[in-house]
């Protein structure tokens, strides 16, 4: 059982979780993911690590509540417990001194991208962050983010703060303005990562993407994270989560990815009517 030492609502629909683990804070590193079982009958579902600290003995996770499993972490509360989390795990981000590294995120994936930015800053890296959301509210870790910026842009969809439009939009803006880009990172919703990745493919910018198939066992045993990445299967959990996003076959992905609509429906129903 893991103690959660803080609970806090970054959004109506996003719960932050800081929970007691030494053994996992001490080994994380950014990019990386945890097993999460909520309960002891519950399912157990991969959340990347939003931070860890091996000081204070904790890791943080952020989770949009979509589902069952992710709306039963959202009822928890500082002193409650989790029953089992496992990890870290997944390939840790590729950290090398690239130069001039664009990483990208939108949505949930906003949460993911702080420890990965950071990374990317104390590597000594120049780093340029791109975020965005539908809208103001929706915004997440924007003064994290900006800590580790050299140079750092805001979108929302609706034009409530920053660029009225969508991230990728200052990707080509930067890229039109011949700025030399030796790496981009995108973290956030399939079509975002997509969009991004046919931006960068004709310029030859290497781009590396985080990618979310749905995992059962998070090791390599189960198959359920298979992915297609320049024409070979690859396993989300153990060969990524990163994969360079030239390869990836985002429909097959988007495809798998909806593959238990109707359990998850029923699961949820049955979850909502047991209250
Ligand atoms: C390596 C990895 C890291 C992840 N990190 C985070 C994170 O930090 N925060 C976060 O909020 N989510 C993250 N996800 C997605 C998260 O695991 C799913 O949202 C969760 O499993 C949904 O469970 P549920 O029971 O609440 O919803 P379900 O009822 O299982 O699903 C509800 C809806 O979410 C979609 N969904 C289910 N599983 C996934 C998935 N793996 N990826 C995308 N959509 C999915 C379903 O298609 C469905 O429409 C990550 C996924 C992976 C593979
Ligand atoms: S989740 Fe089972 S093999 Fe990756």
């Amino acid at each position: 059982m893991y103690e959660i030492v803080k609970s806090e609502k970054l959004t109506p629909d996003v719960i932050k979780l800081e929970i007691r683990a030494p053994n996992i804070a001490r080994k994380a590193k950014a990019g990386q993911f945890i097993m999460v079982t909520p309960t002891e009958h519950g399912e157990r579902i991969p959340l990347t690590m939003a931070d860890f600290s091996p000081e204070n003995g904790t890791v943080t996770i952020a989770a949009l509540e979509v589902g069952k499993t992710t709306k039963e972490l959202g009822k928890m509360k500082a002193g409650d417990k989790v029953f089992s989390l496992v990890g870290p795990l997944g390939l840790p981000t590729h950290l090398n001194q690239y130069g001039n590294v664009v990483s990208i995120g939108g949505g949930i994936g906003l949460a993911l991208m702080y420890p990965v930015v950071r990374a990317f800053k104390q590597s000594g890296n120049h780093t340029i962050n791109i975020i965005g959301a539908r809208n103001e509210k929706l915004l997440m870790y924007e003064k994290e983010i900006n800590t580790v910026s050299d140079e750092f842009f805001v979108c929302t969809d609706d034009g409530s703060k920053g660029h009225h439009g969508f991230v990728s939009d200052i990707l080509k803006k930067l890229i039109a303005e011949n700025k030399k880009i030796d790496l981009v990172y995108a973290v956030g919703p399939i079509i975002m990562m997509k969009v991004i990745a046919n931006i960068t493919k004709p310029f030859n910018i290497p781009t590396v993407v985080s990618l979310n198939p749905i995992m059962v066992d998070g090791t390599g045993m189960c198959g359920s994270c298979r992915v297609i990445i320049g024409g070979e299967t690859k396993f989300g959990c153990v060969d990524g989560p990163e994969f360079d996003g030239h390869k990836v076959d985002f429909d097959n992905l988007t495809a798998r990815n909806k593959r238990y609509i109707p359990e998850e429906q029923i699961s949820l129903k049955r979850f909502q009517e047991a209250k």
